[in-house]
């Protein structure tokens, strides 16, 4: 498939979308969304990937949604482009997504970042939701997501301040799941992906369930619900083959069923 604002790559299990506008420190525009929602999509589709990674240059992760795509727009247009819309699709692919950020992640950026399921950031990283700024306010997820990420009182600082946070406060607030040099970002990025992808297939799949149910439900309903899908990898033969290659002290070897 050709794309014209990623660049996609399969490496082993691993599916790479690295988004590519660097005239725009890579805002997400319409077409960006459309096709990292097209490229997420497949790969999502394809026994062959284990995991997602989800990068943008060393300068950008993505500086935000495209502020003069947007600026013209009536409250209307918004509502009825559902401009937003696909990229509620990404948050919904099975695969695990590790977003690996360089530099700025400001606005949907950030919000993109947090659709994913790790972040893993360069210590040139720099997170934000500035589009108080712009006298509007997040629209992918900000006011939502980073709550559950960093607690309200930093969210609100950084939400109602427009101000950026480093790598360092990213990552003790808990946005950030590890920090590294920005120099070994991908090497590093690429090991955690490649661990990722090695395991079962449908164990992934029921995790990234459960936590996402996490983030939504009561805590009794994310315990029933843990314990259904738990169960339910007891009928994998892969379950049966991890705890053999315990028992007989090797690597398991799964087949993903
Ligand atoms: C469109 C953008 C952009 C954006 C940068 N550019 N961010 N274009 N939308 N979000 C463009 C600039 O216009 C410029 O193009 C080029 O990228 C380089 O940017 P500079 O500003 O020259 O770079 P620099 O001086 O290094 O400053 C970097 C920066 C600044 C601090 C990141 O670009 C910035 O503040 N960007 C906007 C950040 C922001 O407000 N994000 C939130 C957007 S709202 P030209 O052609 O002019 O040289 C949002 C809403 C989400 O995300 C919710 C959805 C509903």
């Amino acid at each position: 498939t050709d794309y014209a604002t990623i660049i996609v790559e399969t490496r082993g299990r691993v599916g790479w979308i690295t988004i590519n506008r660097p005239e725009a420190l890579n805002a997400l525009n319409t077409q960006v969304c459309a096709e990292i929602v097209d490229a997420a999509t497949r790969f999502d589709a394809d026994e062959g990937i284990g995991a997602i990674v989800l990068t943008g240059s060393e300068r950008a992760f993505a500086a935000g949604a495209d502020i003069k795509e947007m600026e013209a727009k009536s409250g209307l247009d918004m509502l009825m482009g559902d401009h937003f819309g696909g990229w509620t699709t990404f948050a919904a692919v099975r695969t695990p997504v590790i977003a690996a950020v360089a530099g700025y992640a400001l606005g949907g950026g950030c919000e993109l970042a947090m659709m994913c399921d790790l972040i893993i950031a360069a210590d040139t990283a720099k997170f934000g939701q500035p589009e108080i700024n712009l006298g509007v306010m997040p629209g992918m997820g900000g006011s939502q997501r980073l709550i559950r990420a960093v607690g309200y009182y930093k969210a609100a600082d950084l939400i109602l301040t427009g101000r950026t946070m480093d790598a360092a406060e990213a990552e003790r607030a808990g946005l950030v799941s590890r920090v590294v040099p920005a120099a070994d970002l991908l090497d590093e990025v690429g090991k955690v992906a490649d661990t990722i992808a090695s395991k079962s297939l449908p164990s992934l799949y029921a995790a990234k369930a459960a936590l996402d149910a996490a983030m939504e439900t009561p805590l009794a309903e994310g315990l029933r619900f843990e314990r259904h899908v738990f169960a339910s990898l007891f009928d994998t033969a892969d379950q049966k083959e991890g705890m053999a290659a315990f028992r007989e002290k090797r690597p398991p070897e799964f087949t993903n069923r």
